[in-house]
């Protein structure tokens, strides 16, 4: 089934209140959903009530407490069609079902993980727990009663506030809970289970106390520290930069270890993977820690965008992701340094928006059609739909952009909004029309601007013409032209920068606006020829083909007043010389020095005035598939794979001294997460794989794993020594040692997983299956797959991409294997594959038989057979 935006239709009845009760048991849990509604004014009188359903049995039916006439209703496991309902005026429909928790493996609706009850409803989680209207725009106040045992469930949890509890008889207990705010089923949240506890407490700007409760697996408490710091900060930073304050008298989260996605912003109860909660220095990683702290504060966020005010339908989701995301990096960017912040930001668009932009899978950030919504939480819709907002911002200016978003506040609290509401109040707070611009929530694909620059000496003229071009994409044969906003600057020879204007109006702010196919703007008076520093800080998402001299490139990474900018121009420089040499490998030939490359590189890494995190991020080569991403077509991984560790070489051995005396800056003393430290761990972390290459020995890595008292310099050592000397007594006798000591710790043995499965080569396949087959490798959890099939996957090209195609056919073997159990996460698995058409003729073909047997072995779930069929589709 095909589901459209433009089908859209309110429901027939309105909901005004909903009653749950629950009594939680392994494998059977019955669940009383009493709902209030009434007919919608205008709706026939014979229109019967639809409430979705799946994989749902009806145990019985009351309406208005009285069992209905079975011939007055039909119930199947998707649907609970009634008849015979009230022609006006309120009435209750009493739905009994009974559900199995334990076996539920698809981790959506209620379920166990680890002996704790918890639900996933986002997107259409709910109806497999009661039938009801299972859509965002049905917005009700919410009354939850959990009965369980004691000892199987201590702690009873459900949305908004505590009403009352008590004992009862036989062990049994009840928790009764209210939550005051109007919202869609997919908020809806239950937890119960015996766990452990960490509460704080946050004053809100008017002055109410707000209780802050983390719940963790027992023994776990003592990692709950940095996620409710994050937390507490996050309520503080919302109150300040968008006046948001929290409604309810609580705020809990709760860390599950079985969980599909990152986590879930449930009104008042945010359930989360335990991954994106859990840290300590001995176990978690600097990424570890940032990644807590965009997440907790990406779905607190969410309690305005996307609980007060959420979308109308799943076509708006990019209207509370895309909007989340965005104030998410906001609150990165001010809570460490921007500028590196902004630099990780473009690495990962790059790496995973644009390649889906450009495949088989491309749609739009608000897409027209889908067949399965889970298939559509993606990059586009998250990390490019928060560029659109951050385009916003940089057309507006910061002022008009915090005038939008108040009046959106203002004016659609409580509502289930679009996308077209949002942008009216930027558009109304503003004066300006934002009808092009509106084309980005519409038009797939990566836009291109081609620059050229002309510069006259005589006149002291500089003339930048830009021109736009968006190739078609599935379904989008013809595109319009966008408004692309282009931050630019011109550095002056002498590195100052030009502050003259431009002649014409259609640029401001020290920003191009390019709407038209093609545009020249101007500049007089220039007092010698500028080099065009251009989409600074990626301020549009899309790729710039320039003719850009090298020096022009080292003038603006050497002089750009944004180090963004100069990061830009590095990394441009790198791609550069990647790409040429990666081609001239790919058709056997010999390879150049890189001589120019390595030397702003070491340059760059040994200049001790700047940020080290800033210097990490220059010496970090673009990855072997932002390589493929930027060669486009006929990819030979391996060719990439031999020109990049070639020009990693030459680094290395250019600036051994460098990176020796670097490998050895990490801080010493107490561990701190901040992003200072965390800025140094980074830069020696890289520095310790340069220096190792140009050693060739793994001694210094296996003295920096040994020694390491954090897991940021651990696992850094670990993956130097499996990935550079693979196979040897080091690399052997560390992964043996760390699996021993973690062996009791699964999101630090996901660490053990990943770096093994991501050991360049063809022979990482063999290792991958033979730690499938392990005993105790669990292939029901999701961050134990990802961590080895996901890893060896998307993060090993040359494992992956293995000539005789054994790495898809392994691949396909467990997507097939996982749809059964848990499609949500086969899906987007299986998303590994998106670039497939990308690869040279023999991988190809290979790929695309994979695929065919996925199709083929039988009954897939709607969300692999959608992913495949797309993939495959011409
Ligand atoms: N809304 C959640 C988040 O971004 C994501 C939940 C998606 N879950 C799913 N099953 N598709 O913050
Ligand atoms: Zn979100």
């Amino acid at each position: 089934q095909v589901y459209k935006l433009k089908d859209y239709k309110p429901t027939d009845f309105v909901v005004e209140r909903i009653d749950l009760t629950f009594e939680l048991d392994p494998k059977e849990t019955t669940v009383v959903s009493r709902v209030i509604l009434h007919r919608r004014e205008g709706v026939a009188a014979d229109a019967p009530l639809v409430f979705d359903g799946d994989e749902l049995t009806l145990d019985s039916l009351q309406i208005d407490g009285n069992d209905h006439d079975p011939s007055l209703y039909d119930a199947t496991p998707d649907s609970l069609t009634i008849r015979g309902l009230p022609e006006s005026g309120p009435f209750e429909v009493t739905v009994n079902t009974t559900l199995s928790p334990a076996t539920n493996t698809k981790l959506m609706g209620l379920y166990r993980t680890n002996g704790v009850y918890c639900t996933q409803c986002e997107a259409e989680g709910f109806r497999r727990i009661t039938y009801f209207y299972d859509r965002p725009d049905v917005l009700a106040v919410y009354t939850v009663t959990i009965i369980a045992g004691k000892e199987d469930a201590k702690h009873l949890l459900s949305n908004g506030n505590f009403l009352g509890g008590g004992n009862y008889d036989e062990g049994r207990h009840f928790a009764a809970w209210f939550d005051p705010h109007p919202k869609p089923s997919y908020l809806f949240a239950l937890v119960g289970g015996d766990l452990g506890l960490v509460e704080d407490s946050f004053t809100t700007m008017s002055g109410k106390e707000v209780a802050l409760k983390i719940y963790v697996e027992h023994g776990k408490e003592g990692r709950a520290g940095y996620a409710m710091d994050a937390l507490k900060r996050s309520m503080k930073w919302d109150e300040e930069m968008f006046g948001r304050e929290y409604d309810l008298d609580i705020f809990q989260i709760v860390a599950v270890s079985d969980f599909n996605m990152g986590a879930m912003e449930n009104k008042g109860l945010n359930v989360f993977n335990d991954k994106y909660v859990l840290a300590d220095p001995e176990t978690a990683t600097d990424a570890d820690y940032a990644n807590i702290e965009a997440i907790i504060a990406h779905e607190y966020f969410h309690n305005w965008t996307g609980n007060r005010i959420t979308c109308r339908d799943w076509f708006q989701l990019c209207l509370k992701e895309g909007l989340t995301v965005y104030r998410d990096h906001a609150f990165s960017a001010d809570q460490r340094s921007a500028s590196v912040k902004r630099i990780a930001e473009i690495r990962l668009l790059k790496a995973h928006q644009f390649p889906e932009d450009a495949g088989p899978l491309a749609h739009p950030v608000r897409p027209e059609s889908y067949k399965e919504i889970n298939n559509f939480y993606t990059a586009t819709v998250y990390e490019k739909g928060s560029e659109v907002v951050r385009m916003i911002r940089t057309i507006l200016g910061a002022e008009d952009f915090r005038k939008g978003m108040d009046l959106y506040f203002e004016r659609h609290d409580g509502d289930a909004a679009t996308i077209e509401d949002f942008l009216a109040c930027f558009a109304e707070a503003s004066g300006r029309d934002l009808k092009q611009f509106a084309l980005w929530y519409s038009q797939a694909g990566t836009p291109s601007v081609s620059v050229s620059t002309d510069w006259n000496e005589a006149s002291k003229t500089f003339k930048v013409t830009l021109e736009q071009t968006l190739a078609p994409t599935p379904g989008q044969s013809r595109k319009a032209l966008m408004h692309i906003p282009l931050a630019y600057g011109l550095i002056l020879p002498d590195g100052t920068e030009f502050d003259g204007r431009l002649d014409t109006d259609d640029a401001e702010n020290g920003v191009m606006h390019l709407t038209k196919r093609k545009q020249t703007f101007s500049f007089s008076n220039v007092p010698g020829r500028p080099v065009l520093s251009i989409n600074r800080g990626f301020s549009a998402p899309v790729n710039i083909a320039m003719e850009q001299s090298s020096a022009d490139l080292a003038h603006i990474a050497r002089h750009d007043g944004d180090g963004v900018s100069r990061w830009q121009a590095l990394n441009e420089q790198a791609m550069r010389h990647l790409v040429a040499v990666s081609k001239l490998a790919r058709d056997g030939r010999t390879l150049p020095p890189a001589r120019e490359l390595a030397d702003i590189l070491v340059a760059t890494g040994a200049d001790d005035s700047l940020e080290p995190a800033f210097r990490a991020q220059a010496l970090a080569l673009p990855a072997e598939s932002d390589i493929a991403r930027e060669i486009g077509s006929n990819i030979d991984p391996e060719a990439i794979h031999t020109a990049r560790e070639a020009v990693l070489s030459e680094v290395a051995n250019a600036g051994l001294d460098v990176f020796a005396r670097l490998a050895d800056s990490a801080p010493k003393g107490a561990y701190s997460p901040d992003a200072a430290d965390a800025g140094q761990r980074a830069l020696a972390g890289v520095a310790l794989a340069y220096a190792s290459l140009a050693e060739g020995q793994p001694a210094r890595a296996k003295t920096a794993y040994d020694s390491s008292d954090n897991m940021t310099v651990m696992s850094q050592a670990l993956q130097v020594l499996v990935h550079q000397f693979p196979g040897s007594s080091e690399a052997e006798e560390a992964l043996a040692g760390f699996k021993t000591r973690f062996a009791d710790d699964p999101l630090v043995l996901d660490k053990w997983y990943s770096i093994q499965a991501m050991t360049p080569g063809a022979p990482t396949r063999e290792r991958v299956e033979e730690l499938l087959e392990s005993d105790d490798f669990d292939r029901s959890n999701p961050n134990r797959m990802r961590a080895l099939i996901g890893a060896f996957s998307a993060g090993n090209p040359t494992g992956f991409n293995a000539a005789d195609g054994a790495g898809y056919r392994l691949l396909a073997a467990e997507v097939v294997d996982i749809d059964k159990r848990n499609p949500q996460l086969a899906a987007r698995l299986l998303t590994a594959m998106r670039s497939w058409r990308s690869l040279e003729a023999g991988r190809q073909e290979l790929a695309r038989q994979a695929l065919v047997s996925i199709r083929e072995a039988g009954e897939l779930s709607p969300d692999v057979g959608d992913i495949v069929d797309r993939m495959l589709a011409a």
